[in-house]
């Protein structure tokens, strides 16, 4: 059917009166200028109504300062605002943590609401194609509160009905870069509401010397480095397997030499053994006095090592069965520890098909029955392909440090990793910059958490040698 509205094009249309022009008028609708006006004045007070509901603490310290002035005049409001200042900047010099906390951080999320978010918004989400503007107006994902931590900004967004969580995952560069920030990670906080993280800092970004070593002999989760937050990141090893990919010079090392480290304490109270396999000879067989006799390079000696293993976790399990679920470490019954560098050379580059086979029996064998038992993998590799890795499933913790390429951070981390912001394959390959620099997921966190694990230099390797190896073997 025709329509008549202005702007359409009267196409086909075939005039009886000759030299007459067809001329269609929209219907012009003449507004009362009080109407405008009452309507203007409306949205001014639903805004000022929305501005004070937002944010009270400002509008009532305005008001508060307003009234003295009025009442008492402007040297009174004057020196009641000095007063405050100086009160605070006292609190900071003092106390900066706790200001940092109950002041600093809302001060400064509301500047960045104001000034970062609420400034650049509309642009931003038209750009990004996440708003869109249809017929003049423009229909904007709903921006909420804005949060900061000591190194980032969490702004909640209600998004547009229809949208999806991948509809902002597939922009994160457009977010990170619209907002000023190095980085963007969308993580879904209700139906229908998201919160993304922006950084402002990055506490990840010179490495850390090797930790303390514990004084107490610990087997519970141990800290070996530290997440984006500043805060210590602990790795359980005890009650499961944990495998750390990563390119070359990613730093494997690193992990492995922290987690060894840690359990220095507990390996020489009896609680843990230290088993290890090295069989490219370059990493493990630095603190080689460290594991006893329990080191092996050769695949032989590692598949009779896992083997061992093996039979460990059997005998332990035929005692145990009926009596216990889980294990609990004890001088009898330690937790042991098999810590797999390169475990490719072992499973997929190894040319002995049948030594082969028999490595990757055990390793499966270890990886699904030796948790409840006591009885834990460490295993790193540079690739983690099925067909290099075909067992990474039976791993129920993974570490995904620097990676090649894009595809392999959600082989690692599970399907949908990267676009929830585990970046591995944009790791600096600059060591000081990247190296033991990684994303795990945490129970705790719906999103991948970046990390960065202490590094054990060669020095600190032959400390711990020095002081822990078995009597008689220490190099
Ligand atoms: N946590 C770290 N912090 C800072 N620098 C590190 C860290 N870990 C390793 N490095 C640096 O990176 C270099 C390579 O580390 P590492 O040997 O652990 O890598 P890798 O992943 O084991 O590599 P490859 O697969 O080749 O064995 C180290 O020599 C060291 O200089
Ligand atoms: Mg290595």
């Amino acid at each position: 059917m025709f329509k008549r509205l202005p702007g359409d094009e009267a196409r086909n249309l075939v005039s009886t009166t000759p030299d007459t022009a067809v001329v269609f008028r929209p219907a012009v609708v003449k507004t009362p200028a009080i109407l405008t006006i009452v309507i203007l004045i409306g949205r001014m007070v639903a805004r000022l109504v929305r501005t004070i509901w937002r944010h009270p603490i400002a509008a009532a310290v305005l008001v508060v300062l307003g009234a003295l002035w009025y009442v008492y005049g402007w040297p009174v409001a004057a020196s009641l605002t000095g007063t405050v200042v100086m009160a605070l900047a006292s609190w900071t010099f003092l106390d900066r943590p706790s200001f940092a906390r109950l002041v600093g951080y809302r001060l400064l999320a509301w500047w960045r609401l104001v000034w970062i978010y609420r400034r650049h918004w509309q642009p931003v989400m038209i750009v990004s194609g996440l708003g869109r503007h249809i017929r003049g107006r423009d229909y904007l994902p709903r921006l909420g509160k804005v949060t900061c931590t000591s190194w980032a900004d969490v702004v909640t967004v209600r998004m547009l009905k229809g949208q999806a969580v991948k509809d902002w995952a597939d922009r994160t560069d457009h977010l990170a870069q619209g907002f000023g920030a190095t980085s963007c990670r969308v993580a879904l906080s209700h139906a229908g509401r998201l919160s993304l993280t922006f950084p402002r800092s990055d506490p990840l970004a010179s490495p850390l010397l090797a930790l303390a070593i514990p004084d107490e002999p610990t087997v519970g989760p141990v800290e070996i480095g530290k997440g984006e937050d500043g805060r210590p990141w602990r790795l359980k090893v005890h009650g499961t397997h944990v495998l750390v990919a990563g390119a070359t010079g990613a730093g494997k090392g690193s992990i492995i030499w922290s987690v060894i480290r840690s359990l220095l304490p507990a390996a020489d109270a009896g609680l843990v053994e230290l088993w290890a396999l090295d069989p490219k000879l370059m990493e493990l067989s630095y603190g080689r006095a460290l594991f006893g006799s329990r080191y092996a390079a050769t695949p032989e000696e590692c598949a009779d090592l896992l083997d061992e293993a093996v039979c460990v976790m059997q005998k332990r399990a035929a005692r145990f069965a009926g009596l216990q679920r889980s294990h609990t470490p004890t001088v009898v019954d330690p937790f042991v520890l098999v810590v797999v560098d390169e475990v490719a050379f072992l499973t997929a580059y190894q040319s002995d098909r049948q030594l082969r086979q028999r490595i990757s029996a055990a390793l499966a064998t270890l990886t699904t029955q030796g948790r409840a038992v006591g009885v834990g993998i460490l295993a790193a590799l540079q690739d983690p392909r099925k067909e290099v890795m075909n067992i990474r499933n039976l791993f129920p913790d993974k570490i995904a440090l620097r990676l090649d390429e894009s595809e392999q951070v959600d082989m690692v981390l599970g399907d949908g990793a990267r676009d929830r912001g585990a970046l591995a394959d944009r790791i600096s390959p600059v060591p000081e910059l990247g190296a033991g620099v990684g994303y795990v997921r945490l129970e705790a966190s719906p999103g991948p958490v970046r990390v960065r694990a202490a590094y054990v230099s060669d020095h600190d390797i032959r400390a711990m040698v020095d002081a822990y190896a078995p009597r008689g073997e220490a190099a």
